[in-house]
């Protein structure tokens, strides 16, 4: 009798477990329709923030960016490419039409407490890398010592921008939180670290990540017109008629064009399918109630509302055994490349699941059952956040008007970068497979996804050349 209760009890478990799987993946369901909303929503939203500072959650930053490569840049540029967990740091030798000739970098990681200190604390560390690089680089490269060395700065955060080269930090998002530096015109800080460390070097161009690979994108491909961001957070870029800009008051510019640093990770919209999950995860985030989209589609955020849910699954239905294994109270403890392991676990007996349960949350002896839900609401997650962000890009193409075919053979291509579009391929191929259904084939054929491998970076120096004194 004891054994046929427990039986029971644990039949009603896995049934409480199962209810709580069937709702999340019913409340984070993204069919056609709901996409298309966004998408309208976005579009919406796109006019909205263009027509007045201010006028939407959608920033549409003016990037003073009117032309983007041509292919004839020349001389040597340095990057610095900053947004992220690491920064990296960037020296690319242009020889005109013969393209890049050299090109080194190197990465460093930012230690966490930088990410929360003070803004020379920050700008003093990267002045420091980016010296001891240029020296051990410039030896190599028998550069004149005291020629004037340009650098176009990726700085991946929500900027006012007030010319090419300056601009002023609006916010931080991805969990940095540097108070002093906001308000600041970031070129200003750097440009003194620099001074403080005796470096010599002009910042030509401040851009964000989606304009660097939306440049190093144009600079291979003429047919790129988009830059989107999918890694950490979420963003994406594209040019826009300066006279579709009515907040716009500065003089037409020659091209006729202005690119606009959307910052949709801040996109909100009745038509998001947000979980309970989310919210909490919002709520308990450093900038609640901001960046609503980045947390449903980006890999800072990704691997933490898995968490969130097997939390509760283990605290209301024993998923793991009858104690909740403790780690899987830590926040943001199990991250988006582990998730992406799990879901892409291809081993009949999903070894790599067991092992990422066993390693990052201390949790041993689950059943392949076990192990086959958590790849569904790895799946959930992933999928939906690539859905949301195939929609996104469908509200731009519909705002550019290159979401039907175009006249000739025109195509528009999409530069995209970051790690999560790079490593997670399940993510990837869902978000490219969605766009695809949401075009119809007549139009998908026209529209091409290209990754831009460390664009960011190469597109700052760039737009450094070519805006170079
Ligand atoms: C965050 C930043 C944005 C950046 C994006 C991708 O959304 O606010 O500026 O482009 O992350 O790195």
């Amino acid at each position: 009798a004891v054994v046929v209760r427990q039986r029971m009890k644990s039949c009603g478990k896995w049934a409480r477990a199962m209810a709580l799987v069937k709702e999340f993946e019913e409340k984070c369901a993204t069919p056609e329709a709901k996409l298309k909303q966004v998408a309208d929503a976005m579009t919406v939203e796109m006019h909205a923030g263009l027509a007045s500072e201010g006028g939407s959650k959608l920033k549409m930053l003016i990037t003073f960016v009117d032309h983007l490569p041509t292919g004839d840049e020349d001389g040597v540029f340095y990057a610095l490419d900053l947004g992220g967990t690491n920064f990296r740091v960037l020296q690319l030798q242009l020889g005109g039409r013969g393209g890049v000739v050299n090109q080194k970098f190197t990465e460093v990681s930012i230690p966490p407490a930088l990410m929360r200190g003070t803004s020379d604390e920050l700008f003093d560390y990267i002045a420091e890398k980016l010296a001891n690089f240029a020296a051990e680089e410039e030896q190599m490269f028998h550069q004149p010592p005291g020629k004037q060395r340009e650098l176009g700065f990726t700085f991946s955060f929500p900027v006012m921008q007030t010319s090419i080269n300056s601009g002023t930090l609006i916010r931080w998002t991805k969990g940095f939180a540097i108070h002093d530096a906001v308000g600041q015109d970031v070129v200003a800080e750097l440009t003194k670290a620099l001074k403080r460390r005796g470096v010599e070097m002009r910042v030509a161009a401040l851009v964000n990540d989606t304009i660097g690979t939306l440049a190093g994108g144009r600079y291979t491909n003429k047919d790129v017109y988009l830059g989107v961001i999918l890694g950490t957070g979420t963003n994406a870029a594209y040019v826009e008629r300066a006279q579709a800009i009515p907040k716009w008051h500065g003089s037409l510019p020659k091209s006729g064009e202005m690119v606009i640093n959307m910052e949709w990770g801040n996109f909100r919209s009745s038509h998001l399918p947000i979980t309970e999950y989310d919210h909490a995860l919002d709520v308990g985030s450093v900038n609640p109630g901001e960046q609503i989209f980045e947390k449903l589609t980006s890999g800072m955020y990704l691997g933490e509302v898995l968490r969130r849910v097997l939390l509760r699954m283990a605290a209301e239905a024993s998923f793991f055994g009858v104690e909740v294994p403790p780690k899987l109270k830590v926040p943001f403890v199990l991250s988006t490349p582990d998730m992406s392991a799990m879901h892409q676990d291809t081993s009949s007996d999903l070894r790599e699941v067991d092992n990422k349960l066993k390693t990052v949350l201390e949790i041993s002896n689950t059943s392949l059952k076990t192990r086959r839900v958590v790849v569904e609401l790895c799946n959930i997650v992933a999928t939906r956040g690539a859905r949301l962000a195939a929609a996104g890009i469908l509200g731009i193409l519909k705002k550019m008007g290159r979401d039907t075919p175009q006249e000739g053979d025109g195509k528009t291509a999409i530069a995209v970068d970051g790690g999560l579009y790079e490593h997670y391929t399940e993510y990837r191929k869902c978000l490219e497979n969605t766009l695809g259904q949401l075009l119809g084939d007549k139009t998908a054929s026209s529209i091409v996804f290209e990754h831009s491998r460390d664009g960011s970076g190469i597109g700052a120096a760039l737009l450094a050349a070519s805006n170079s004194l």
